[in-house]
C-alpha cells in the first residue's frame, strides 16, 4: 500500500499518474445508494458495519478511483458526547441539545471510541478485506464540529459560534479542548482498525477572519495534527473558503493541504512551498457542465499543480444529482494526462 500512487503523492514522491478520488464519492448521486437508502436511514447505514462497508465499495469499481473513504459522518461522535444527532430529510443534520453555555460544555461526556464508535472501526476492518487501494478514515476538525454543536445544525452566519468565541472565550476553549481530546482518540482508533490515511474536514472554517482563525482555532487544530504525528499514516488537512489564509491553515499541520477552487493551484503551491503536498481543487458544480468544459477545468488544475505531490479531488464534496458519467470521465482525464 505504501507503493500506491495515492500514498506516494501524500508523501510528495513521484507517481506514474496523478491519483484521484472524490469527497462524497459514495452518496445520493448514485442509484445504488438511493436504492439502499429506501430501506435504511442514513444513521442506520453509518452504524451497521456491513451496510457502511457496502456503501463505501459502491463507487470504487464504477469510477476507478485511487482511494476509498470510509462511509460515516463527521457528526457521529456528537451522540456519545450527549448532544443527540438527527438527520431530517431536507434540513440536513439537527443537534437537538446544542451546547451554548458553560454548564452545557461541562456536561459533555468523555467518549470511549472503541466502545461507542466501534462500528466505524468494524466497518474499516470489513472494507480493508475487500479492496486493494488505500482506505481513508476521517473526522471533523475542531472548529467545524464545534460549530454544529453550538449552532444546533447548519448555519449561514455562525453568529452563535462566533459570539461564544468573543463573549465567553473560556467556554469556547473548554469546548474545543474536549472535542480535541475526543478527535485524537477517535482517529487513532480508525488507524488501528486499518485506515491508511486520515482526512480532517474543516468545511466551515472559511467563515472566520484570518485573525480569528489564528486566535481561536489554529492552536486547537494544531493539537489534533500534533496528536497524530506518530500514527504512521498521512493526514490531510481539508478546508474550504480559506484561500486568503492558507499560510495559517498550513501552520496548523497535516501532511497534505486540501483547499477549494477559490485559488489557482499554482498560486497555492507558490504560497505553500513546492514541497507541500496538496489536494484539490475542482469546483463540484463543474461536474454538471459539458464534457469539454470539464476537461478544460481538469487540465488547468493538473497543469498548474505539476506532476509531484498533487492528489486530484474536488474543492468540496460531490453534489446531489451530479451525472455519474461525468465523475467517471474526470477519473479518466486525470489518469490519461501526461505531465510535461
Ligand atoms: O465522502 C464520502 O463518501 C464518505 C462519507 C461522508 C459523508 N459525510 C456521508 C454523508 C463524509 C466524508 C462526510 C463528512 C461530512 N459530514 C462533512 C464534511 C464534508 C463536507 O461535505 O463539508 C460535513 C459538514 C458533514 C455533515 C453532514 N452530514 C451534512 C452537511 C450532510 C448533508 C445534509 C443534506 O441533507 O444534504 C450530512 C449527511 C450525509 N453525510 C449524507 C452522506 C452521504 C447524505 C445523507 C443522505 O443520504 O440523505
Amino acid at each position: 500500500m505504501e507503493n500506491s500512487r495515492f500514498i506516494k503523492a501524500c508523501r510528495g514522491e513521484p507517481v506514474d499518474k496523478t491519483p484521484v478520488w472524490f469527497m462524497r464519492q459514495a452518496g445520493r448521486y448514485m442509484r445504488v445508494y438511493r436504492d439502499l437508502k429506501e430501506k435504511h436511514t442514513f444513521l442506520e447505514m453509518c452504524k451497521t458495519p456491513e451496510l457502511a462497508c457496502e456503501v463505501t465499495l459502491q463507487p470504487l469499481d464504477v469510477l476507478g478511483v485511487d482511494a476509498a473513504i470510509i462511509f460515516a459522518d463527521i457528526l457521529l461522535p456528537l451522540e456519545p458526547m450527549g448532544t443527540g444527532l438527527e438527520f431530517s430529510a431536507g434540513d440536513g443534520p439537527v443537534i437537538p441539545r446544542p451546547v451554548r453555555d458553560r454548564k452545557a460544555v461541562q456536561k459533555l461526556l468523555p467518549v470511549n471510541a472503541e466502545e461507542q464508535l466501534g462500528f466505524v472501526a468494524d466497518a474499516i476492518r470489513l472494507v480493508r478485506r475487500e479492496i486493494n487501494i488505500p482506505l481513508v478514515g476521517f473526522a471533523g476538525a475542531p472548529f467545524t464540529l464545534c460549530s454544529y454543536m453550538v449552532e444546533g445544525g447548519k448555519s449561514r452566519e455562525f453568529k452563535t459560534t462566533k459570539l461564544m468565541m468573543y463573549e465567553a472565550t473560556d467556554v469556547w476553549e473548554l469546548l474545543m479542548d474536549k472535542v480535541c481530546t475526543m478527535l485524537v482518540d477517535y482517529l487513532k482508533m480508525q488507524v488501528a482498525a486499518g485506515a491508511q490515511a486520515l482526512q480532517i474536514f474543516d468545511s466551515w472554517v472559511g467563515c472566520l477572519s484570518p485573525s480569528d482563525y489564528e486566535k481561536y482555532v489554529l492552536p486547537y487544530s494544531k493539537r489534533v495534527f500534533d496528536g497524530l504525528k506518530d500514527v504512521g499514516v498521512p493526514v490531510i488537512n481539508f478546508s474550504t473558503g480559506t484561500s486568503t489564509m492558507l499560510d495559517l491553515v498550513q501552520k496548523a499541520g497535516g501532511d497534505v493541504l486540501s483547499f477549494d477552487w477559490r485559488i489557482q493551484m499554482d498560486s497555492a503551491r507558490t504560497l505553500l512551498g513546492k514541497e507541500q503536498p496538496v489536494q484539490g481543487n475542482l469546483d463540484p458544480v463543474t461536474l454538471f457542465a459539458p464534457i469539454p468544459v470539464i476537461r478544460e477545468g481538469v487540465y488547468d488544475i493538473l497543469k498548474r499543480a505539476g506532476g509531484r505531490g498533487h492528489i486530484f479531488n474536488l474543492g468540496h464534496g460531490i453534489l446531489q444529482h451530479t451525472p455519474v458519467e461525468h465523475v467517471k470521465a474526470v477519473v479518466e482525464m486525470v489518469h490519461e494526462y501526461q505531465h510535461e
